[in-house]
């Protein structure tokens, strides 16, 4: 068995629980992490190198001899971190620049399910403001702008009124509060249902589906605004049927990673497209071409099996070969965030009471915005701080096990969602 130095790109809560799992793995030697947090620190190496900076991570990956790099944050993956990789011939996993469009551009991911019968909301693409408020004229509403490029989960509103959409096209196309991922918009229509993320491993050809899991976007208890980008997680959904599922798998999910592959994208690493069960069925509201996050850190509670396997398979085209097992339990992350949070907030309050709270039975706190302070504390350094993991029998049983653990942790201003996993388990009855 060949021992690999494996290096994770990012430094959230969700690169904290994937490098959780792979340090798992026997044929894991040793982890680097760039830039890492207080958390990752404890698994491997904080190596101070920008997600972005993809030179300076090739020089890294060179001179530390790294046998494998997994990216996983969306805007290295956006600017081609992968084939930049591949030309140098350095081994790494996530898809390539025209495969991560299907996130990076709105409006690529749009044109490409129209053209591929893929179900989503009816939409135009616009680049000119005045055209843009022609059409508004005639939608119905509420009505969905989006900004097509990346824009931290901040480009989408949801628009009540005419003047409400008017103002949202005329602040991203005119006055570019979105800088360049603003010049091109999607409007959509307004599609009503519960949202679900599904995620899939692929080798381009052959593909997994994970269980289904719950974000909770909004900062407010009752999903009221503003969004974050994820204040908890629940896996598996209790109200998707195995029926549903393989739908999805069948419709969505085999249709988009065929679609990839006439259209010269082939798509390698973890697809994950948000959907909205609608009363005529699954749609999809948006894709993302990697892991999600606070998804990832309730999937890898759940995860059975070796990561490492699973990511050398989608390497190498050959994750037929790999079986794929889940825990028959249930899972859900609780997100503490700083006060404030997705608006201002302050750094550098001292995190308590972490190990208190993994001392409970199978509670493990991801750490997301922490760093270590030169007097050897743990302190808060973003917005997402923690995310409390934990699992169940039940996902009654996860979720109360999970705030159970979060009374022990405290910081400053820490805040938190009391209602994660409550609406679904209503929709389930
Ligand atoms: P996105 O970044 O595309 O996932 O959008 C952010 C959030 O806006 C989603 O999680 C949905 O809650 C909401 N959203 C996006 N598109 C629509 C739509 N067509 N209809 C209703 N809600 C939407
Ligand atoms: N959970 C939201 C995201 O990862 O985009």
């Amino acid at each position: 068995m060949q021992k690999q130095k494996i290096l994770i790109i990012g430094g959230g809560g969700r690169e904290h629980a994937i490098g959780w799992k792979i340090s798992q793995s026997e044929r894991c030697e040793e982890l680097y992490f760039a830039p890492g947090n207080g958390g990752t620190a404890s698994l491997g190496t904080n190596v101070d190198i920008k997600a972005t900076d993809i030179e300076a991570l090739i020089e890294f990956v060179k001179k530390e001899k790294i046998d494998l790099t997994l990216a996983i944050p969306d805007d290295p993956l956006a600017l081609g971190i992968v084939d930049e990789f591949q030309k140098k011939g350095l081994r790494i996993f996530g898809p390539s620049k025209n495969a991560a469009q299907l996130e990076a551009s709105k409006a690529f991911s749009k044109n490409f399910m129209a053209m591929h019968n893929l179900p989503t909301a009816k939409f135009e693409i616009f680049t000119d403001y005045e055209l843009a408020k022609k059409y508004l004229e005639n939608h119905s509403l509420p009505v969905v702008v989006k900004v097509s490029g990346l824009a931290l989960g901040k480009g989408v509103f949801i628009c009540e009124s005419l003047e409400e959409a008017n103002l949202a096209i005329e602040n991203i196309l005119v006055k570019k509060t979105f800088g360049d991922a603003g010049s091109e918009i999607v409007i959509e229509e307004f599609l009503i249902g519960p949202e679900i993320s599904t995620h899939a491993f692929t080798d381009g050809l052959h593909y997994s589906v994970f269980p289904t899991s719950g974000d909770h976007k909004r900062i407010g208890e009752g999903d009221t605004s503003p969004n974050t980008g994820g204040m908890g997680t629940i896996a598996p959904l209790p109200f998707v049927s195995g029926e549903l599922l393989k739908n999805i798998e069948d419709e969505i999910i085999a249709p988009t990673l065929k679609g990839m592959r006439e259209d010269g994208n082939t798509f390698s690493g973890v697809v994950y497209p948000g959907l909205m069960l609608t009363s005529s069925g699954p749609k999809i509201l948006e894709y993302n071409a990697r892991f999600g996050d606070p998804e990832t850190q309730t999937y890898m509670r759940l995860l059975d099996t070796d990561l490492l396997d699973i990511v050398d398979a989608c390497i190498d085209g050959t994750l037929d070969k790999v079986q794929i097992n889940w825990k028959k339990l249930s899972a859900c992350t609780i997100v503490l965030a700083s006060g404030g949070y997705p608006d201002k907030y302050e750094k550098g309050k001292v995190i308590k009471g972490i190990e208190e709270a993994e001392q409970q039975e199978g509670i493990i706190a991801f750490h997301a915005g922490t760093k270590n302070d030169d007097d050897g504390n743990l302190i808060t350094n973003g917005g997402r701080v923690l995310g409390v993991a934990a699992v169940g029998d039940t996902l009654e049983e996860a979720l109360a096990s999970a705030y159970k653990a979060v009374e022990e942790i405290s910081f400053e201003g820490m805040y938190y969602r009391k209602d994660i996993g409550k609406k679904a388990l209503a929709i389930r009855g």
